[in-house]
């Protein structure tokens, strides 16, 4: 018999400080306008020094977990690429933070914004051979670019947790989906560096000939069209790089059907256009945007657009199920959204330098102004203190 298996929980989190996009273009000599409209973002998530990957994912998690499921976590699989050692698993640190059993499988995954997609489709494979295990999948990333560069409008943090289950309370995965990889330039991070290194336009055309292949490919795999689906959900670096890629294939629908896929695509920015770019977590942001605003119901089917630069792409598709609103907690993201202050354009250049350095100075931070339950106290004997309130 066939196991059904996928997302049962989804949590987010995001730092309490953000940057008006107005406040930036002003200060960039910039119009607004193109940051609200022609890139499509309104508040970007400033990072503070005493937050970083593994905190933030904490921060997520511990929404969704309860006493009964982290006894049943056999594996935390960590999407980022803005992890914080060369050798060492932020799911290690996670899992200990999290106070899981020790018989966790805990492992770091890499491949740009794709990573927490790569483990989301193992933790499926993993569950259906073993349908009592409950995996944990974060992804968790600080999306910088470089002050005054042309990618800062598109930074932004934050962290995605998501438990994949048998029998999921949000989303069936379709066992099928299609996956496309081809080596190219056009964002990457040479070790040393703590800021992208990024071929703007031509990632952007990347991006859109990866979905291309991919929505192709899966349509022949599985005689789907987009007729099947009542909402398409894409990596938001931008929230218009996602209307880009939504555009390409809205001919290719009725013009009802039309309306419908850009409603649900308008449901499915709103949460990222007040966060900004969080690479391995923006799809996840953007399918817990698109549960929250949407206009959806159970059997619905999601399809879903993967891409991390460098590059990998992949599409797949799930089944809505009846009980979807109780996997994440509605009201709690909306106050976490609300209850951030905004920074002026001096506080954010100031924090973006405070973090701590690749040197590996030992420096206790002022952990003063965050409350977040999980946070970073600073580095020790060149060890990261993290800590829990
Ligand atoms: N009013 C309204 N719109 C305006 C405007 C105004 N006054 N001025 C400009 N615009 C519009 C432009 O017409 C353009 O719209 P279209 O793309 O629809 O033509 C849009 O604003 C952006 O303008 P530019 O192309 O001139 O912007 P830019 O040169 O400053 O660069 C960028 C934009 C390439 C996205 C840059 O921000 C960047 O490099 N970002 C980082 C890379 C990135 O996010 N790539 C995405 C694909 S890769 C990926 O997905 C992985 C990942 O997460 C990084």
């Amino acid at each position: 018999m066939t196991v059904a298996v996928g997302i049962d929980r989804l949590g987010f989190y995001t730092p309490s400080l953000y940057l008006e996009m107005t406040d930036l273009a002003e200060a960039r000599g910039d119009d607004p306008a193109k940051y609200h409209i022609g890139i499509g973002q309104d508040k970007q998530a400033v990072i503070p020094p005493t937050q970083d990957v593994v905190t933030m994912a904490a921060n997520a998690a511990e929404q969704i977990l309860t006493a009964e499921n982290r006894q049943a976590i056999k594996m935390v699989l960590f999407g980022t690429e803005s992890g914080v050692d060369n050798s060492k698993a932020t799911a290690v640190y996670l899992a200990h933070l999290l106070q899981l059993p020790a018989d966790t499988r805990a492992i770091e995954i890499k491949q740009a914004c794709y990573g927490a997609t790569a483990g989301l489709q193992l933790a499926a494979d993993y569950v259906r051979s073993h349908p009592t295990a409950q995996v944990l999948v974060i992804g968790s990333d600080i999306a910088r670019y470089g002050l005054r560069s042309a990618g800062e409008v598109t930074q932004g943090g934050g962290a995605v947790a998501m438990l994949v289950t048998a029998d999921p309370q949000i989303l069936v995965l379709d066992a099928e989906s299609s996956y496309h990889t081809e080596d190219v330039m056009d964002f990457w991070r040479p070790l040393g560096r703590t800021e992208a290194l990024v071929d703007g336009k031509y990632s952007t055309n990347v991006y859109l000939d990866f979905f291309k292949t991919v929505w192709r490919t899966y349509q022949q795999q599985t005689d789907r069209a987009i007729a099947d689906f009542a909402a398409l959900a894409f990596h938001i670096p931008f929230t218009k790089m996602g209307l880009k890629a939504l555009r390409q294939v809205l001919p290719e629908a009725t013009p009802e059907q039309q309306e419908t896929l850009q409603a649900a695509f308008e449901a499915s920015q709103r949460d990222n256009r007040q966060v900004g770019n969080l690479y391995t977590g923006s799809l996840y942001l953007s399918l817990l945007s698109l549960l929250r605003h949407g206009d959806l119901v159970a059997g619905d089917r999601i399809g879903c657009f993967s891409y991390g630069s460098g590059a990998e792409g992949e599409f797949y598709s799930g089944v809505l199920q009846p009980n979807y609103r109780q996997g994440f907690d509605d009201a709690a993201l909306t106050a976490l959204l609300a209850n951030r202050r905004a920074v002026s354009v001096a506080e954010y250049e100031a924090l973006y330098t405070q973090r701590l350095d690749l040197q590996g100075a030992d420096r206790q931070l002022a952990v003063g102004t965050d409350s977040a339950a999980y946070y970073l106290a600073g580095r020790q004997h060149q060890q990261r203190q993290y800590r829990h309130r």
